[in-house]
């Protein structure tokens, strides 16, 4: 492990006024994204559509440091044989890979999930260092109810993120640790706090006991949201409030970034937390972002798989890239919004 080039990498994913795109739906959750937009789910419209985002200006030379692909994508060529990585690498960006499987329904642990993926990651992992991947992701869900997470769910999913973090580092991969409280459901805004609070001190245990390098990872957490059903919906100040407060007891100083995922919020939502956070000031880790639905629905519906659309596609991600950037810098305000 070569744990200088490891931080070296984690600290350009997080670098000041950037974020990373999450471009790695698997295949199954493209197509529900492409549904709703009237797109067939092929191989060719999936390269298409992610063409364009890598080659979008200067969003990817000035806002986005990384982009993490699905398997299909870091071996995708464009109509003229260009590697689609060579776009993301030709601006400056990082490549990085989804090596999760997904989550599965975990066996003793009804409603409970864990997540899949741990089978032959040594060598997939060397592989994607072949094809250009410096980083990597591995997402494990905790659903939350009035009973749920069970301890035992927590501790799984923790297990697995710090045995793929440890086999990333080995490979000179930096590993994002995405353990993520879903915002499905209807609980208060002060369960997720208490649920992610939880989460995050049994991710960092685990981490720590697999003997993973702190220097050398990127956290990706939810922010501390009310579940999407909940009648008593946070302001902007009490999310940003009260995810600083979470984190600051749990992530310790020495990781080199926070990158959050977007969850289900909307857009201006994503953006208008981040903002509040960094306005907060004083953290020991850069805040940014690493989204997915929050930097790309509005690009794909501009978009809706039409060649003649590219350049609103365009327009639509080179916005919400923007906003995010000077989010994660704490100089947005709403008013940017309709410019
Ligand atoms: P969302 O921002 O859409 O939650 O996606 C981020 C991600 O990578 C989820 O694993």
């Amino acid at each position: 492990m070569n744990l200088e080039q490891l931080t070296a990498v984690a600290k350009a994913m997080v670098a000041p006024g950037k974020g990373i795109l999450a471009a790695d739906e698997s295949n199954a959750t493209i197509r529900s994204r492409f549904d709703a937009i009237g797109v067939d789910n092929t191989p060719d419209n999936r390269r298409d559509y992610r063409s364009f985002m890598f080659r979008t200006e200067p969003a990817m030379t000035d806002h986005v440091s990384g982009v993490i692909l699905f398997d299909e994508t870091i071996r995708q060529h464009d109509a003229d044989g260009t590697p689609l990585v060579q776009y993301i690498k030709e601006r400056g960006a990082i490549p990085g890979i989804k090596v999760d499987q997904g989550p599965r329904e975990m066996a003793g642990f009804p409603a409970e999930r864990c997540t899949d993926g741990m089978d032959g990651l040594r060598d997939r992992l060397r592989d994607y260092y072949a094809h250009g991947a410096r980083f990597a992701k591995w997402r494990a869900v905790i659903d939350v109810s009035d009973t749920l997470p069970t301890a035992g769910a927590v501790k799984a999913n923790a297990h697995m993120l710090a045995r793929y973090a440890a086999l990333c580092q080995e490979e000179n991969i930096v590993p994002i640790v995405e353990p993520e409280v879903l915002m499905d459901g209807a609980h208060t805004i002060e369960r997720c706090a208490e649920v992610t609070e939880f989460v995050l001190k049994k991710t960092f245990q685990e981490l720590f006991e697999m003997r993973v390098q702190l220097e050398g990872i990127v956290l990706k957490p939810n922010m501390i949201v009310a579940g999407k059903k909940c009648p008593v919906q946070p302001t902007v100040a009490e999310v940003a409030e009260k995810t600083v407060q979470c984190l600051k007891h749990t992530v310790p100083s020495l990781v080199p970034g926070i990158a959050f995922l977007s969850g289900g919020q909307s857009d201006i939502d994503a953006t208008a937390h981040l903002d509040a956070m960094n306005k907060i000031g004083g953290n020991p880790w850069p805040l940014t972002f690493s989204y997915g639905r929050a930097l790309q629905a509005a690009a794909q519906k501009a978009w809706s798989g039409k060649p003649e659309n590219v350049s609103a596609g365009q327009a639509a991600f080179a916005k919400r890239a923007r906003m995010n950037s000077l989010a994660s810098l704490g100089q947005w305000d709403a008013g940017m919004e309709a410019a």
